[in-house]
């Protein structure tokens, strides 16, 4: 089977771009791959977390990967920091990358107009970070929504200079973008994709709201005058991506939902929204729950699958080491 790799940060709470866009993609098409899914708490630090709410976070999303049906069976799930081979990767690779190559990255554009002086040279060289990530499994596909494109284009590149200087060690991974959820949307702004860093709660709704919380979001969520919701017109942002999240969350097709909407308004169309968001988050509420009462099981599960990424990674970085010239330790 072909091999994947994806990750995400726990730097706030999943929400339902992480899901649609990612992760519900991941559980639809895992028993065709042999999968690596990362929680990249290193990735997490280029920006200034809470310690004690790191520690939970990250052990929340190791919750919410299971919950959501991601499945030991086909998936090998941990966390970044218990493999150490990613960091001395990255370092290996922050000596190849030209500092132009990381200077052009979006994500880090945006993030440093946040930090302003704050900027950290890890929010600098995170890319790099990620790229180490990826190739240190060798994976065929990276599972990604729309955001990530440019960071897997410099993943390629960073592969393919170090093959060109070391010779052949990395297999140069290819992003796998699904259409279907690759970009959903801000609540309160249809033209901005929903964030964990957006400051209003009010743009996102995370895995974890409960039924009172979806429905006072959806009650509040940015709409326009007209009346008839309708997919893909440029000038109504908000009820295409509102649209989408139904279509995505009821698992009805376009042609079903486009039929059934077209003459809704509003007041008619947001309630059904909301049941049909509430529906698509019980039954992974209920498992989180549940899992998230026996924690000695999950750090249990959390080891032996860093275990496991731990034996493939470094077999990777010895032969990156090696091609680099450094003798055996
Ligand atoms: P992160 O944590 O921001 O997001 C995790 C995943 O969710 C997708 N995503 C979205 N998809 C659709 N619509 C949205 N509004 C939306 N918001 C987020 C992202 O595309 C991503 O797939 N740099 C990465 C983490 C990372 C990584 C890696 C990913 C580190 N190493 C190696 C892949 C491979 C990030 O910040 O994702």
């Amino acid at each position: 089977k072909p091999r994947t790799f994806s990750g995400i940060q726990p730097s706030g709470e999943l929400h339902l771009g992480n899901y649609l866009g990612a992760i519900k993609n991941w559980v639809a098409e895992q028993e065709h791959y042999e999968n690596f899914f990362c929680i990249v708490d290193q990735h997490a630090i280029t920006v200034p977390q809470d310690p004690k709410l790191l520690r939970e976070r990250t052990c929340s999303l190791f919750a919410l990967y299971l919950a959501c049906g991601l499945s030991l069976e086909h998936c090998v799930l941990f966390v970044q920091s218990h493999v150490a081979a990613h960091t001395e990767l990255a370092w290996l690779f922050n000596t190849i990358t030209p500092m132009n190559w990381a200077e052009r990255m979006i994500q880090y554009k945006e993030k440093k107009e946040k930090q302003g002086e704050e900027t950290s040279v890890g929010l600098f060289s995170y890319p790099i970070l990620q790229a180490a990530d990826i190739l240190l499994y060798q994976p065929k596909f990276v599972p990604v929504g729309e955001d990530q494109r440019q960071h897997i284009e410099l993943s390629r590149d960073i592969a393919r200079r170090f093959n060109d200087r070391f010779g052949e060690v990395f297999r140069i991974p290819e992003a796998l973008i699904r259409e279907e959820g690759a970009r959903v949307m801000s609540l309160t702004d249809g033209t901005r994709k929903m964030s964990k860093s957006d400051p209003s709660d009010l743009s996102r709704i995370h895995l974890l709201d409960d039924a009172d919380t979806v429905r006072k979001k959806i009650q509040k969520c940015k709409t326009d005058p007209i009346r008839g919701i309708t997919f893909d017109d440029p000038a109504r942002p908000e009820a295409n991506n509102l649209l989408t999240i139904y279509r995505l969350t009821s698992g009805k097709s376009k042609e079903a939902v486009a039929a059934e909407c077209a003459d809704m308004g509003w007041g008619q169309f947001k309630p059904l929204l909301a049941d049909s968001v509430i529906a698509a988050l019980e039954p992974i509420q209920k498992h989180y729950h549940e899992l998230w009462n026996n924690p000695d099981h999950l750090l249990h599960l959390m080891r032996e699958n860093a275990a496991k990424a731990r034996t493939i990674a470094n077999q990777t970085l010895q032969t990156a080491r090696d091609a680099m010239g450094f003798l055996p330790a």
